[in-house]
């Protein structure tokens, strides 16, 4: 397989060299689907959901477009039960919950299944074939990938670093995501708890870009056609972009989300694990302020700790405070734009070609 953005291309039968990310909680099939009618690659993560609930998003985005989309899972290892850290967690927020009136959840949940557990998701996908399926966090086991291989899908996956990104390889995926430290939302790093290299788009783009056989598509940072067409000059096939989307129409970011999208909040993204239990970028606010007055072990496994963060997030808005969601964004914030994302892959699209000549 040649790397190159016509390659690329041609291997999805797509127009344009431009994905939108999979993002779980913003995403729609009505996104989605306005992304692959305009010639990109849509994409829906339906890593908070369960297989039914997935099929009906396939669904609704079939009654939509007839082109390729993208099918998105997380394949994040098991959390680990820690009853007293758990505990300790919750009474830390409960202040945080006192303060609106409320009472945070006694004991906590592993709110989302894995997909490398999930028979039910995987026949699901078997069954509905989505031209493409991407993994995040990880990897299923080789046959979970080989059956997808022998369905046809074509496969992606999210890589931090050189060899997260060969063991995707040596598994069979067909494409690897280069997600830089400046990407907004959940780091795709296969161990949360391992080190961090913290690499940025660039750097990761090049290293992967000549060191695999494979197509590598660049994911951070890049809010306009500009950065794209700097970015496949970097060797990279395509952009996945994620933070240039939540403004759009069709998202599901709540009012409080695009009011901070738009805010001082934009210009100081921050690393937290405190609202999920993974490091994850997200627009600084008292979620964020809390992350930073944290150390990594006080907090719950992921997605433990996310329940007490959907559940905090719930109190505060009953009480019109926003600034306890998880309003993931990438350092290119400030740079996000109001728009129907047909015409934003159009402005992207003309602002690329401009770049270029
Ligand atoms: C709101 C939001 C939600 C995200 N959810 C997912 C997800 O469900 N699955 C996934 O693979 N990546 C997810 N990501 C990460 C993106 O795939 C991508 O790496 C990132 O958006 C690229 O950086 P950018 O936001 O600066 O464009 C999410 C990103 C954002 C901003």
């Amino acid at each position: 397989m040649h790397s190159s953005p016509p390659a690329l291309m041609k291997l999805l039968g797509i127009e344009l060299p431009i994905v939108q990310a999979p993002m779980a909680g913003v995403s729609t099939p009505e996104m989605a689907a306005a992304v692959s009618n305009a010639g990109a690659l849509g994409s829906i993560g339906v890593g908070a959901t369960d297989a039914e609930g997935a099929r009906a998003v396939i669904k609704a985005l079939r009654a939509r477009t007839t082109r390729p989309f993208n099918v998105n899972v997380f394949c994040h290892r098991q959390a680990r039960s820690r009853p007293v850290v758990e505990k300790a967690w919750i009474e830390r927020l409960s202040l945080e919950f006192a303060r609106f009136d409320s009472t945070p959840p006694s004991v906590l949940q592993e709110i989302y299944r894995s997909f490398v557990e999930d028979d039910a998701m995987l026949a699901m996908l078997l069954d509905e074939k989505p031209r493409v399926v991407s993994f995040h966090f990880g990897l299923p086991s080789q046959e979970r990938v080989k059956a997808l291989l022998d369905a046809g899908i074509i496969l992606f996956g999210s890589a931090t670093n050189l060899s997260e990104a060969q063991a995707l390889v040596r598994t069979g995926v067909h494409v690897v995501v280069a997600q830089g430290y400046e990407a907004g939302g959940h780091r795709g790093t296969f161990d949360a708890d391992a080190h961090d290299d913290r690499l940025g788009t660039i750097a990761l783009t090049r290293l992967l870009a000549r060191n695999l056989d494979v197509p590598v598509i660049a994911a951070g940072g890049i809010m306009d056609g500009a950065g794209i067409a700097a970015i496949l000059k970097l060797g990279a096939s395509a952009a996945q972009l994620g933070t240039a989307f939540i403004a759009c129409d069709e998202s599901r970011a709540d009012d409080g989300y695009r009011a901070a999208l738009f805010g001082e909040a934009a210009h100081h993204t921050v690393m937290t694990r405190a609202i999920s239990g993974r490091p994850a970028r997200c627009l600084a606010n008292r979620f964020t302020v809390i992350g930073e007055r944290t150390s990594d072990d006080e907090i719950p496994d992921y997605p433990i700790a996310y329940d007490l963060g959907k559940a905090l997030h719930a109190a505060a808005t009953s009480k019109g405070e926003f600034g306890f969601g998880a309003q993931w964004a990438g350092q290119g914030a400030p740079l996000a734009r109001r728009a129907s994302s047909a015409d934003l892959v159009a402005q992207l699209a003309d602002e690329m070609t401009r770049a270029s000549t």
